[in-house]
Protein backbone atom coordinates (compact mmCIF):
# COMPACT_ATOMS: atom_id res chain seq x y z
CA UNK A 1 0.00 0.00 0.00
CA UNK A 2 1.45 3.66 -0.75
CA UNK A 3 0.10 6.66 0.87
CA UNK A 4 -0.22 9.91 -1.16
CA UNK A 5 -1.43 13.30 -0.21
CA UNK A 6 -2.41 16.21 -2.29
CA UNK A 7 0.26 18.29 -3.96
CA UNK A 8 1.19 21.71 -2.28
CA UNK A 9 3.62 23.05 -5.52
CA UNK A 10 2.78 23.06 -9.12
CA UNK A 11 4.84 20.07 -10.71
CA UNK A 12 7.29 21.51 -13.05
CA UNK A 13 9.94 19.47 -15.96
CA UNK A 14 10.35 17.37 -18.07
CA UNK A 15 9.80 13.10 -17.87
CA UNK A 16 10.32 10.38 -20.05
CA UNK A 17 7.63 7.96 -19.66
CA UNK A 18 8.71 4.03 -20.61
CA UNK A 19 8.33 2.76 -24.44
CA UNK A 20 4.75 1.61 -25.32
CA UNK A 21 3.55 -1.64 -24.06
CA UNK A 22 1.21 -2.86 -27.04
CA UNK A 23 4.57 -2.08 -29.26
CA UNK A 24 7.07 -3.65 -26.85
CA UNK A 25 5.05 -7.26 -27.22
CA UNK A 26 4.53 -7.11 -31.16
CA UNK A 27 8.53 -6.15 -31.37
CA UNK A 28 9.62 -9.26 -29.63
CA UNK A 29 7.18 -11.50 -31.52
CA UNK A 30 6.92 -10.52 -34.58
CA UNK A 31 11.14 -10.56 -34.47
CA UNK A 32 10.85 -14.19 -33.06
CA UNK A 33 8.83 -15.11 -36.34
CA UNK A 34 11.01 -13.04 -38.83
CA UNK A 35 14.25 -14.07 -40.16
CA UNK A 36 17.11 -13.23 -38.73
CA UNK A 37 17.93 -10.44 -36.17
CA UNK A 38 15.74 -7.58 -34.62
CA UNK A 39 17.09 -4.69 -32.20
CA UNK A 40 14.69 -3.32 -30.44
CA UNK A 41 15.78 -0.22 -28.41
CA UNK A 42 13.49 1.83 -25.79
CA UNK A 43 11.53 -1.67 -24.95
CA UNK A 44 9.26 -1.62 -22.26
CA UNK A 45 11.28 -3.62 -19.19
CA UNK A 46 7.71 -4.35 -17.08
CA UNK A 47 6.00 -7.72 -15.86
CA UNK A 48 3.80 -8.10 -18.88
CA UNK A 49 6.33 -7.75 -21.63
CA UNK A 50 8.90 -9.94 -19.73
CA UNK A 51 6.10 -12.58 -19.80
CA UNK A 52 5.77 -12.38 -23.36
CA UNK A 53 9.98 -13.23 -23.79
CA UNK A 54 9.63 -15.63 -21.32
CA UNK A 55 6.89 -17.37 -23.19
CA UNK A 56 9.44 -17.12 -26.91
CA UNK A 57 12.22 -18.04 -25.06
CA UNK A 58 10.23 -21.32 -24.03
CA UNK A 59 9.68 -21.79 -27.51
CA UNK A 60 13.51 -22.02 -28.41
CA UNK A 61 13.67 -17.94 -29.27
CA UNK A 62 17.29 -16.59 -27.97
CA UNK A 63 16.60 -13.00 -26.46
CA UNK A 64 19.10 -11.06 -25.39
CA UNK A 65 19.52 -7.59 -23.42
CA UNK A 66 22.51 -6.00 -24.06
CA UNK A 67 23.57 -1.87 -23.92
CA UNK A 68 24.66 0.07 -26.85
CA UNK A 69 28.67 0.75 -26.06
CA UNK A 70 29.06 4.47 -27.09
CA UNK A 71 26.01 5.50 -24.64
CA UNK A 72 24.64 2.24 -22.56
CA UNK A 73 21.39 2.39 -24.10
CA UNK A 74 19.50 -0.96 -23.62
CA UNK A 75 19.02 -2.91 -26.65
CA UNK A 76 17.22 -6.12 -26.95
CA UNK A 77 17.77 -8.87 -29.78
CA UNK A 78 15.42 -11.11 -30.86
CA UNK A 79 17.26 -14.01 -32.60
CA UNK A 80 14.22 -14.79 -35.39
CA UNK A 81 14.08 -18.15 -36.69
CA UNK A 82 11.30 -17.41 -39.24
CA UNK A 83 7.64 -18.11 -39.52
CA UNK A 84 7.94 -21.92 -38.84
CA UNK A 85 11.24 -21.67 -36.43
CA UNK A 86 9.44 -21.75 -33.25
CA UNK A 87 9.92 -24.99 -31.12
CA UNK A 88 7.31 -27.05 -29.10
CA UNK A 89 7.36 -25.83 -25.24
CA UNK A 90 8.15 -28.40 -22.88
CA UNK A 91 5.46 -26.84 -20.22
CA UNK A 92 2.37 -24.57 -20.33
CA UNK A 93 3.07 -20.95 -21.38
CA UNK A 94 2.65 -18.60 -18.65
CA UNK A 95 1.36 -15.24 -19.77
CA UNK A 96 0.83 -13.73 -16.29
CA UNK A 97 -1.28 -10.54 -16.28
CA UNK A 98 -0.60 -10.13 -20.07
CA UNK A 99 -4.46 -10.10 -22.14
CA UNK A 100 -2.06 -8.99 -25.48
CA UNK A 101 0.56 -11.93 -24.89
CA UNK A 102 -2.35 -14.45 -24.42
CA UNK A 103 -4.85 -13.46 -27.34
CA UNK A 104 -1.94 -12.35 -30.30
CA UNK A 105 0.32 -15.97 -29.24
CA UNK A 106 -3.33 -18.07 -28.97
CA UNK A 107 -3.07 -16.95 -33.05
CA UNK A 108 0.89 -18.07 -33.95
CA UNK A 109 0.30 -21.23 -31.57
CA UNK A 110 -2.79 -22.06 -33.44
CA UNK A 111 -1.07 -22.76 -36.64
CA UNK A 112 2.20 -24.44 -35.47
CA UNK A 113 2.59 -27.98 -35.69
CA UNK A 114 2.78 -28.42 -31.85
CA UNK A 115 0.46 -28.51 -29.36
CA UNK A 116 0.75 -26.05 -26.53
CA UNK A 117 -1.03 -24.76 -23.26
CA UNK A 118 -1.55 -21.30 -22.31
CA UNK A 119 -2.33 -19.82 -18.87
CA UNK A 120 -2.78 -16.77 -16.84
CA UNK A 121 -2.90 -15.19 -13.44
CA UNK A 122 -6.35 -14.76 -11.85
CA UNK A 123 -7.13 -11.75 -13.96
CA UNK A 124 -6.23 -14.12 -17.12
CA UNK A 125 -8.57 -16.66 -15.53
CA UNK A 126 -11.37 -14.24 -16.18
CA UNK A 127 -10.89 -12.67 -19.35
CA UNK A 128 -12.90 -13.93 -22.22
CA UNK A 129 -11.34 -15.97 -24.92
CA UNK A 130 -13.72 -17.05 -26.91
CA UNK A 131 -13.52 -13.70 -29.46
CA UNK A 132 -10.15 -15.36 -30.29
CA UNK A 133 -11.40 -18.62 -30.72
CA UNK A 134 -14.21 -18.32 -32.75
CA UNK A 135 -12.56 -16.90 -35.59
CA UNK A 136 -9.50 -19.18 -35.30
CA UNK A 137 -12.06 -22.23 -35.32
CA UNK A 138 -13.18 -20.34 -37.93
CA UNK A 139 -9.63 -20.75 -39.91
CA UNK A 140 -9.08 -24.23 -38.54
CA UNK A 141 -7.67 -24.33 -35.13
CA UNK A 142 -8.19 -26.29 -32.80
CA UNK A 143 -8.31 -24.78 -29.21
CA UNK A 144 -10.13 -26.24 -25.89
CA UNK A 145 -10.48 -23.51 -22.91
CA UNK A 146 -9.28 -26.66 -20.18
CA UNK A 147 -12.02 -25.34 -17.65
CA UNK A 148 -14.93 -25.22 -20.45
CA UNK A 149 -15.21 -21.54 -19.72
CA UNK A 150 -13.93 -19.91 -22.66
CA UNK A 151 -11.14 -18.45 -20.76
CA UNK A 152 -7.98 -19.90 -19.78
CA UNK A 153 -6.13 -22.28 -19.37
CA UNK A 154 -6.51 -23.23 -22.93
CA UNK A 155 -5.64 -26.31 -25.08
CA UNK A 156 -4.03 -25.57 -28.67
CA UNK A 157 -3.84 -28.54 -30.88
CA UNK A 158 -1.89 -26.45 -33.61
CA UNK A 159 -2.93 -26.87 -37.25
CA UNK A 160 0.06 -26.32 -39.97
CA UNK A 161 -3.49 -26.04 -42.52
CA UNK A 162 -5.30 -23.03 -41.39
CA UNK A 163 -6.95 -21.25 -44.08
CA UNK A 164 -7.47 -17.36 -44.56
CA UNK A 165 -10.82 -16.28 -43.73
CA UNK A 166 -13.15 -13.06 -43.80
CA UNK A 167 -13.92 -11.95 -39.76
CA UNK A 168 -16.72 -9.26 -39.24
CA UNK A 169 -15.33 -8.96 -35.60
CA UNK A 170 -18.35 -7.75 -33.42
CA UNK A 171 -15.72 -5.55 -31.20
CA UNK A 172 -12.89 -3.40 -31.85
CA UNK A 173 -10.44 -4.95 -30.73
CA UNK A 174 -6.73 -4.59 -31.42
CA UNK A 175 -6.14 -7.86 -29.47
CA UNK A 176 -8.56 -9.78 -31.63
CA UNK A 177 -7.65 -8.75 -35.32
CA UNK A 178 -3.92 -9.11 -34.44
CA UNK A 179 -4.19 -13.38 -33.53
CA UNK A 180 -6.24 -13.29 -36.28
CA UNK A 181 -3.32 -11.71 -38.60
CA UNK A 182 -0.94 -13.53 -37.04
CA UNK A 183 -2.61 -16.85 -37.78
CA UNK A 184 -3.62 -15.77 -41.20
CA UNK A 185 0.38 -15.48 -41.55
CA UNK A 186 0.49 -19.28 -41.93
CA UNK A 187 -2.84 -19.44 -43.80
CA UNK A 188 -3.55 -20.49 -47.24
CA UNK A 189 -5.56 -17.20 -48.62
CA UNK A 190 -6.22 -13.80 -47.59
CA UNK A 191 -7.35 -13.18 -44.33
CA UNK A 192 -9.25 -9.69 -43.94
CA UNK A 193 -10.76 -8.65 -40.73
CA UNK A 194 -13.22 -5.86 -40.50
CA UNK A 195 -14.16 -3.69 -37.27
CA UNK A 196 -17.04 -1.24 -36.09
CA UNK A 197 -14.29 0.95 -35.48
CA UNK A 198 -10.61 1.06 -36.33
CA UNK A 199 -8.64 0.26 -33.32
CA UNK A 200 -4.71 0.64 -32.57
CA UNK A 201 -3.15 -0.92 -35.64
CA UNK A 202 0.29 -1.65 -34.37
CA UNK A 203 0.27 -4.95 -35.56
CA UNK A 204 -0.80 -3.61 -39.48
CA UNK A 205 2.02 -1.23 -39.35
CA UNK A 206 4.64 -3.01 -37.72
CA UNK A 207 4.19 -6.39 -39.96
CA UNK A 208 4.29 -4.09 -43.16
CA UNK A 209 7.91 -2.81 -41.51
CA UNK A 210 9.14 -6.40 -41.44
CA UNK A 211 7.65 -6.93 -44.89
CA UNK A 212 4.55 -8.73 -44.51
CA UNK A 213 2.24 -7.60 -47.40
CA UNK A 214 -0.71 -6.10 -44.94
CA UNK A 215 -2.61 -2.63 -45.18
CA UNK A 216 -5.62 -1.28 -43.62
CA UNK A 217 -8.54 0.74 -45.41
CA UNK A 218 -10.98 3.12 -43.65
CA UNK A 219 -14.53 3.36 -44.31
CA UNK A 220 -16.13 6.68 -44.55
CA UNK A 221 -18.20 6.14 -41.21
CA UNK A 222 -14.93 5.08 -39.61
CA UNK A 223 -15.26 1.09 -39.50
CA UNK A 224 -11.56 -0.31 -39.95
CA UNK A 225 -10.11 -3.23 -42.49
CA UNK A 226 -6.72 -5.03 -42.19
CA UNK A 227 -5.98 -7.28 -44.91
CA UNK A 228 -3.19 -9.66 -45.31
CA UNK A 229 -2.04 -11.32 -48.40
CA UNK A 230 0.29 -14.46 -46.66
CA UNK A 231 2.93 -15.72 -48.27
CA UNK A 232 6.14 -13.35 -47.78
CA UNK A 233 8.39 -14.11 -45.55
CA UNK A 234 9.40 -11.73 -42.22
CA UNK A 235 12.67 -10.22 -42.11
CA UNK A 236 14.01 -8.62 -39.05
CA UNK A 237 14.37 -4.65 -38.45
CA UNK A 238 15.32 -2.54 -36.41
CA UNK A 239 13.21 -1.00 -33.75
CA UNK A 240 12.79 2.25 -31.74
CA UNK A 241 9.86 2.02 -29.65
CA UNK A 242 8.41 5.60 -28.73
CA UNK A 243 7.18 6.49 -25.23
CA UNK A 244 3.77 4.73 -24.24
CA UNK A 245 0.90 7.41 -24.59
CA UNK A 246 -1.35 5.27 -21.93
CA UNK A 247 1.72 5.88 -19.43
CA UNK A 248 1.86 9.42 -20.60
CA UNK A 249 -1.54 10.36 -19.70
CA UNK A 250 -0.73 10.02 -15.94
CA UNK A 251 1.05 13.05 -16.35
CA UNK A 252 -0.87 14.90 -18.83
CA UNK A 253 -3.70 14.55 -16.50
CA UNK A 254 -1.46 15.57 -13.33
CA UNK A 255 -0.59 18.99 -15.47
CA UNK A 256 -3.81 19.79 -16.39
CA UNK A 257 -5.46 18.95 -12.61
CA UNK A 258 -2.29 20.50 -10.52
CA UNK A 259 -2.63 24.76 -10.17
CA UNK A 260 0.41 25.80 -12.22
CA UNK A 261 2.34 23.09 -13.80
CA UNK A 262 3.48 22.90 -16.83
CA UNK A 263 5.39 19.49 -17.56
CA UNK A 264 7.16 18.38 -21.00
CA UNK A 265 6.55 14.28 -21.92
CA UNK A 266 8.95 13.37 -24.38
CA UNK A 267 9.18 11.12 -27.18
CA UNK A 268 5.37 9.73 -26.57
CA UNK A 269 4.02 7.71 -29.55
CA UNK A 270 1.31 9.84 -30.89
CA UNK A 271 -0.24 6.99 -33.28
CA UNK A 272 -4.02 8.59 -34.36
CA UNK A 273 -5.64 5.30 -33.34
CA UNK A 274 -3.83 5.60 -29.87
CA UNK A 275 -4.32 9.41 -29.30
CA UNK A 276 -8.02 10.03 -28.61
CA UNK A 277 -6.90 11.26 -25.30
CA UNK A 278 -5.16 13.85 -26.76
CA UNK A 279 -8.50 15.08 -28.56
CA UNK A 280 -10.70 14.95 -25.70
CA UNK A 281 -8.42 16.66 -23.47
CA UNK A 282 -8.27 19.88 -25.94
CA UNK A 283 -11.48 20.09 -26.53
CA UNK A 284 -12.42 20.16 -23.12
CA UNK A 285 -10.20 23.50 -23.22
CA UNK A 286 -7.24 21.53 -22.10
CA UNK A 287 -3.74 23.42 -22.90
CA UNK A 288 -2.07 20.83 -24.60
CA UNK A 289 0.99 21.24 -27.58
CA UNK A 290 2.53 18.45 -29.34
CA UNK A 291 5.97 20.08 -30.71
CA UNK A 292 8.95 18.09 -32.87
CA UNK A 293 7.00 15.47 -34.28
CA UNK A 294 8.31 12.77 -35.79
CA UNK A 295 6.73 11.03 -37.95
CA UNK A 296 8.38 7.72 -38.41
CA UNK A 297 6.87 4.00 -38.47
CA UNK A 298 5.20 4.60 -35.47
CA UNK A 299 5.16 8.46 -35.17
CA UNK A 300 5.79 10.39 -31.72
CA UNK A 301 6.17 13.42 -30.12
CA UNK A 302 7.06 15.91 -27.26
CA UNK A 303 3.88 16.56 -25.43
CA UNK A 304 3.99 20.09 -23.70
CA UNK A 305 0.83 20.27 -20.70
CA UNK A 306 0.03 23.54 -18.73
CA UNK A 307 -2.59 23.60 -15.65
CA UNK A 308 -5.76 23.78 -17.71
CA UNK A 309 -9.70 25.35 -16.68
CA UNK A 310 -11.28 22.46 -18.49
CA UNK A 311 -14.97 24.00 -19.77
CA UNK A 312 -16.05 21.54 -21.96
CA UNK A 313 -18.46 22.39 -24.70
CA UNK A 314 -21.08 24.87 -24.73
CA UNK A 315 -24.32 22.63 -23.18
CA UNK A 316 -22.39 22.13 -20.28
CA UNK A 317 -22.52 17.88 -21.19
CA UNK A 318 -19.08 16.42 -23.15
CA UNK A 319 -20.04 13.04 -24.55
CA UNK A 320 -17.19 10.54 -25.72
CA UNK A 321 -18.94 7.67 -27.57
CA UNK A 322 -18.54 5.87 -30.98
CA UNK A 323 -15.33 4.85 -32.73
CA UNK A 324 -13.37 7.74 -30.61
CA UNK A 325 -13.51 4.48 -27.90
CA UNK A 326 -11.28 2.56 -29.56
CA UNK A 327 -8.33 5.28 -29.13
CA UNK A 328 -8.51 6.09 -25.86
CA UNK A 329 -9.65 2.59 -23.93
CA UNK A 330 -7.05 2.23 -22.14
CA UNK A 331 -7.25 6.27 -20.41
CA UNK A 332 -10.88 6.63 -19.45
CA UNK A 333 -10.20 5.71 -16.30
CA UNK A 334 -7.78 8.59 -16.03
CA UNK A 335 -10.07 10.72 -17.95
CA UNK A 336 -12.62 9.48 -16.03
CA UNK A 337 -10.51 11.61 -12.98
CA UNK A 338 -10.15 14.59 -14.48
CA UNK A 339 -14.19 14.57 -15.36
CA UNK A 340 -14.55 14.01 -11.74
CA UNK A 341 -13.08 17.90 -11.36
CA UNK A 342 -13.92 19.49 -14.18
CA UNK A 343 -17.15 22.16 -13.86
CA UNK A 344 -19.75 19.70 -16.10
CA UNK A 345 -20.85 15.96 -16.94
CA UNK A 346 -19.08 14.13 -19.14
CA UNK A 347 -20.90 11.09 -20.24
CA UNK A 348 -18.75 7.76 -21.44
CA UNK A 349 -20.58 5.43 -23.82
CA UNK A 350 -20.41 2.58 -26.43
CA UNK A 351 -17.13 1.28 -23.88
CA UNK A 352 -18.63 -2.01 -22.59
CA UNK A 353 -15.33 -3.25 -23.08
CA UNK A 354 -14.06 -2.15 -20.32
CA UNK A 355 -15.90 -4.60 -17.93
CA UNK A 356 -13.52 -7.37 -19.46
CA UNK A 357 -10.43 -5.80 -18.85
CA UNK A 358 -7.40 -6.20 -16.38
CA UNK A 359 -10.30 -5.26 -14.04
CA UNK A 360 -13.95 -4.45 -14.18
CA UNK A 361 -13.16 -0.77 -15.09
CA UNK A 362 -16.74 0.88 -15.09
CA UNK A 363 -17.15 -0.48 -11.86
CA UNK A 364 -13.55 -0.12 -10.28
CA UNK A 365 -13.73 3.63 -11.36
CA UNK A 366 -16.85 4.33 -10.52
CA UNK A 367 -16.50 2.78 -6.73
CA UNK A 368 -13.38 4.44 -6.05
CA UNK A 369 -14.18 7.96 -7.11
CA UNK A 370 -17.31 8.07 -5.56
CA UNK A 371 -15.13 7.09 -2.32
CA UNK A 372 -13.32 10.35 -3.16
CA UNK A 373 -16.74 11.89 -3.26
CA UNK A 374 -17.39 12.58 -7.16
CA UNK A 375 -20.76 12.09 -8.39
CA UNK A 376 -20.35 9.31 -10.82
CA UNK A 377 -22.97 6.63 -11.77
CA UNK A 378 -22.25 3.09 -14.35
CA UNK A 379 -24.63 2.89 -17.06
CA UNK A 380 -23.94 -0.55 -18.96
CA UNK A 381 -21.33 0.50 -21.52
CA UNK A 382 -20.02 3.90 -19.44
CA UNK A 383 -20.47 6.17 -17.06
CA UNK A 384 -21.95 9.23 -16.35
CA UNK A 385 -19.60 11.92 -14.30
CA UNK A 386 -21.03 15.08 -12.81
CA UNK A 387 -18.28 17.16 -12.21
CA UNK A 388 -17.25 19.50 -9.81
CA UNK A 389 -16.89 18.07 -7.02
CA UNK A 390 -14.18 18.54 -4.40
CA UNK A 391 -12.53 14.81 -3.88
CA UNK A 392 -11.12 13.83 -0.82
CA UNK A 393 -8.74 11.45 -0.28
CA UNK A 394 -9.93 8.03 0.76
CA UNK A 395 -8.68 4.26 0.77
CA UNK A 396 -8.38 2.77 -3.33
CA UNK A 397 -8.75 -0.73 -4.21
CA UNK A 398 -6.62 -0.74 -7.07
CA UNK A 399 -8.01 -4.59 -7.51
CA UNK A 400 -4.27 -5.48 -8.52
CA UNK A 401 -5.28 -3.05 -11.86
CA UNK A 402 -1.75 -0.90 -13.05
CA UNK A 403 -4.66 1.71 -14.70
CA UNK A 404 -6.95 1.55 -11.66
CA UNK A 405 -3.63 2.35 -9.50
CA UNK A 406 -1.91 4.75 -11.17
CA UNK A 407 -5.74 6.87 -12.43
CA UNK A 408 -5.99 7.35 -8.78
CA UNK A 409 -2.53 8.08 -7.43
CA UNK A 410 -3.53 11.39 -10.13
CA UNK A 411 -6.20 11.66 -8.62
CA UNK A 412 -4.18 12.12 -4.51
CA UNK A 413 -2.40 15.12 -6.06
CA UNK A 414 -6.06 17.73 -5.90
CA UNK A 415 -7.69 14.86 -3.32
CA UNK A 416 -8.19 16.45 0.63
CA UNK A 417 -6.57 14.36 2.88
CA UNK A 418 -4.27 11.04 2.41
CA UNK A 419 -5.44 8.67 -0.17
CA UNK A 420 -4.13 4.98 0.14
CA UNK A 421 -3.92 2.75 -2.74
CA UNK A 422 -4.10 -0.93 -1.94
CA UNK A 423 -1.57 -3.54 -4.18
CA UNK A 424 0.40 -0.34 -5.18
CA UNK A 425 2.61 -2.60 -6.62
CA UNK A 426 0.65 -3.53 -9.44
CA UNK A 427 1.83 -0.84 -11.87
CA UNK A 428 4.93 -2.93 -12.60
CA UNK A 429 2.47 -4.80 -15.60
CA UNK A 430 3.26 -1.57 -17.26
CA UNK A 431 5.20 1.05 -15.67
CA UNK A 432 7.52 -0.41 -12.72
CA UNK A 433 8.99 3.57 -11.96
CA UNK A 434 5.33 4.92 -12.35
CA UNK A 435 5.53 6.11 -8.49
CA UNK A 436 9.58 7.10 -8.26
CA UNK A 437 8.71 9.27 -11.57
CA UNK A 438 5.55 10.61 -10.07
CA UNK A 439 7.29 11.60 -6.84
CA UNK A 440 9.88 13.37 -8.73
CA UNK A 441 7.50 15.85 -10.87
CA UNK A 442 5.85 17.04 -7.40
CA UNK A 443 8.59 17.67 -6.09
CA UNK A 444 10.26 19.62 -8.62
CA UNK A 445 9.83 23.10 -6.88
C1 LIG B 1 -4.00 -3.85 -26.75
C2 LIG B 1 -5.28 -3.67 -27.17
C3 LIG B 1 -6.38 -3.19 -26.30
C4 LIG B 1 -5.84 -2.54 -25.04
C5 LIG B 1 -4.74 -3.34 -24.41
C6 LIG B 1 -3.58 -3.52 -25.37
C7 LIG B 1 -3.00 -4.36 -27.70
O1 LIG B 1 -7.18 -4.29 -25.92
O2 LIG B 1 -6.88 -2.33 -24.12
O3 LIG B 1 -4.28 -2.70 -23.23
O4 LIG B 1 -1.79 -4.25 -27.44
O5 LIG B 1 -3.41 -4.87 -28.76
P1 LIG B 1 -8.39 -4.80 -26.86
O6 LIG B 1 -7.82 -5.22 -28.13
O7 LIG B 1 -9.00 -5.95 -26.13
O8 LIG B 1 -9.33 -3.64 -26.97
Amino acid sequence: MITLEKASTPLKGQIFVPGDKSISHRSIMFGALAEGSSEITGFLDSADCQSTIECFRKMGIIIEHTQRPMNGVPIITVHGKGLRGLQAPTSSLYTGNSGTTTRLMTGILSAQDFESTISGDSSIEKRPMDRVITPLSQMGADIVSLRGNKCCPLHIKGNPGLHGITYRSPIASAQVKSSIILAGLYAEGDTVVHEPAMSRNHTETMLHAFGADIYNELDVNGAGTAILHPGVPLRGIKINVPGDISSAAYFIAAAILVPGSEVIIRNVGINKTRSGLIAVLQQMGADIELINVDNSMEPRADIVVRHSYLHGTKNGRFEIAGRRIPTLIDEIPIIAVIAATADFETVIKDAAELKVKESNRIDTVVDNLKAMGADIESTPDGMIIRGGKKLKGADIDSHMDHRIAMSFAIASLVAEGTTRILDDHCVGISYPSFFKDLQNLVHSN
